[in-house]
């Protein structure tokens, strides 16, 4: 039998053979609370994976859902929410018995945050659920919030007692970015959270890490011996790191308007994909170890400058994507007419390290753009030396390794082959992996991965304070340096690949953004 510490409380997994790695994860016994059981994240995404976990049979028997949200609602209306989210967004099949067992474990509290009734009320609620559920003490607090009522919500679970762990019990909160807005903010809200949560009981969602792809880049360089020899700055000649999205933020102005696509991505996504791919190798997989090789590069991360040439900021305009007639980011509503918040975001780093000094790392993101694509492109320098005549080589292009992190997940690498003939004319191939035909398991969506993972006390695959702060250090720069420009970011075409002032960017430097 397996018996482990997780966060501060001692748990036997009866069905799990610690010799098997393979053998499926199961929580133990416990329960979730979300607050803001009423917005799109969850009932888009949490909602749909408690149930995906439950169906997988990844959940104890005894498990919990607590919504707590302002409505007037009872636990039936409740469930008939999560029924509908379920219905609408989950990726395994419905079946009745799963969800019949699943909905006998829904609670919901009705109140405000300053409400300290309703938090009393949702104190003896979850002990209700130890008693009847078993749940074991065992509860994790998802603030799926705006991050302005981080610190009342947090106080009130510190009143309440609820985030008091007892004995070999846990209580866990689990945090969705924003955290911060900038490296001051960021500093001041994770005082606040640790002062109610030690830092091990402290999950920040980055779902970006709960993407197979993701993991993947692990595997992909350690496991083999064949790119190790190749990472470093002797062959690679740049990185590109796109996040690119095709949906304009029509209903997101509330959130969106004020952040920009820099804070909203660059980050943290695009920094943690940054450190994925340009880490050392870790001693081992435990979380700590990797933990500190992450830290390790981002420290070394560095923006490199003139700001005004090695960054970039764009806004969508209106105009016709896909044959549809989109409007612009001004336009959208919600936002202010006159809003100089970025759409696109694209920045330059180098990482000072003997590996990787002299490589630029580009990252960019934006909405609106030509397609919804996530990759990472190592892009590697010319052949010293091409011994063909140079008219057989126009179309040799570098030789690039990209890993597919989303959609069509999977890896291409590009080179030269020559082409069939009784010339020697070599130009640019490319060779696939691809998980929808390597593997018949479908790829688990990243929530499913991330809130079992809370419930296991797994931390691996979330952020640490240090990572969250610096990121914010690395970023910090370029928004001031933005915010200190009298004009607004450059427009760009919907259904384009952001502003001109993007391509730009690269061409000083000679080189080109790839076309995903
Ligand atoms: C979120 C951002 O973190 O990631 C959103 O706040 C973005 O703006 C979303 O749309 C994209 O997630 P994914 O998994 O679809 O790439």
């Amino acid at each position: 039998m397996a018996t482990r510490t997780i966060g501060g409380g001692r748990w036997t997994n009866p069905l799990r053979d610690p010799r098997d790695k393979r053998l499926p994860r199961i929580a133990g016994p416990c329960s979730l609370v979300i607050f803001g059981v009423t917005g799109d994240l969850s009932r888009k995404k949490l909602m749909p994976a408690i149930y995906d976990l439950a169906n997988r049979g990844l959940l104890p028997p005894g498990f919990a859902l607590t919504g707590f949200a302002r409505r007037d609602w009872d636990t039936q209306d409740f469930g008939q929410i999560v029924l509908e989210a379920v219905k609408q967004h989950a990726r395994t099949p419905f079946r009745q018995s799963v969800w019949d067992r699943l909905a006998e474990g829904f609670r919901f509290v009705s109140g405000s945050f300053d409400d300290d009734d309703a938090f009393d009320q949702l104190e003896r609620t979850v002990q209700d659920l130890d008693r009847v559920r078993g749940t074991g003490g065992n509860h994790a607090f998802y603030l799926s919030i705006p991050p302005g009522a981080f610190p009342v919500v947090l106080k009130q679970l510190a009143r309440s007692g609820l985030s008091a762990q007892d004995g070999d019990q846990w209580r866990r909160v689990v945090i969705e970015k924003p955290f911060g807005h900038d490296l001051k903010s960021a500093i001041e809200l994770n005082e606040i959270v640790n002062d109610v949560f030690p830092e091990d009981s402290v999950f920040r969602i980055d779902h970006y890490l709960g993407k197979e792809t993701v993991q993947n880049i692990l595997a992909l360089r350690f496991a083999n011996q064949l790119f190790e020899p190749i990472w470093n700055s002797h062959y690679v000649d740049h990185v590109q790191i796109t996040m690119a999205e095709d949906i304009g933020l029509g209903g997101r102005a509330g959130y969106y308007d004020g952040i920009g696509a820099a804070r909203d991505v660059i980050q943290n996504h695009l920094l943690q994909l940054l450190a994925f791919t340009a880490l050392e190798e870790p001693t081992s997989f435990s979380s700590s170890e990797l933990r500190v090789e992450k830290i390790k590069v981002l420290n070394a991360t560095k923006l490199v400058g003139p700001l005004d040439e090695t960054t970039a900021r764009g806004q969508y305009t209106g105009g016709w994507q896909g044959g549809e007639l989109v409007r612009g980011l001004k336009e959208e509503e919600g936002f202010d007419p006159n809003s100089k918040t970025e759409t696109f975001a694209a920045i330059t780093c180098e990482i000072d390290t003997r590996r990787w000094a002299g490589v630029p790392f580009y990252l960019r993101t934006g909405k609106r753009l030509g397609r919804r694509v996530t990759e990472i492109a190592v892009i590697f320098k010319r052949a010293p030396h091409l011994p063909f005549d140079s008219t057989m080589t126009e179309e040799l292009g570098q030789n690039a390794f990209v890993i597919r992190v989303q959609p069509d997940e999977g890896v291409t690498m590009r080179f030269g082959s020559k082409v069939p003939g009784s010339q020697m004319e070599v130009r640019d191939v490319t060779m696939d992996f691809g998980y929808g035909t390597a593997f018949t398991e479908v790829s688990p969506e990243a929530y499913e991965r991330l809130i079992l993972d809370v419930l296991l006390g797994e931390p691996s695959l979330f952020p640490v304070n240090e990572e969250v702060e610096r990121s914010w250090e690395i970023l910090d720069p370029v928004m001031e340096h933005w915010a200190a420009q009298e004009a607004g970011p450059d427009p760009y075409s919907a259904g384009s690949w952001g502003p001109k002032s993007a391509d730009l960017m690269l061409a000083r430097t000679g080189r080109t953004w790839r076309r995903p």
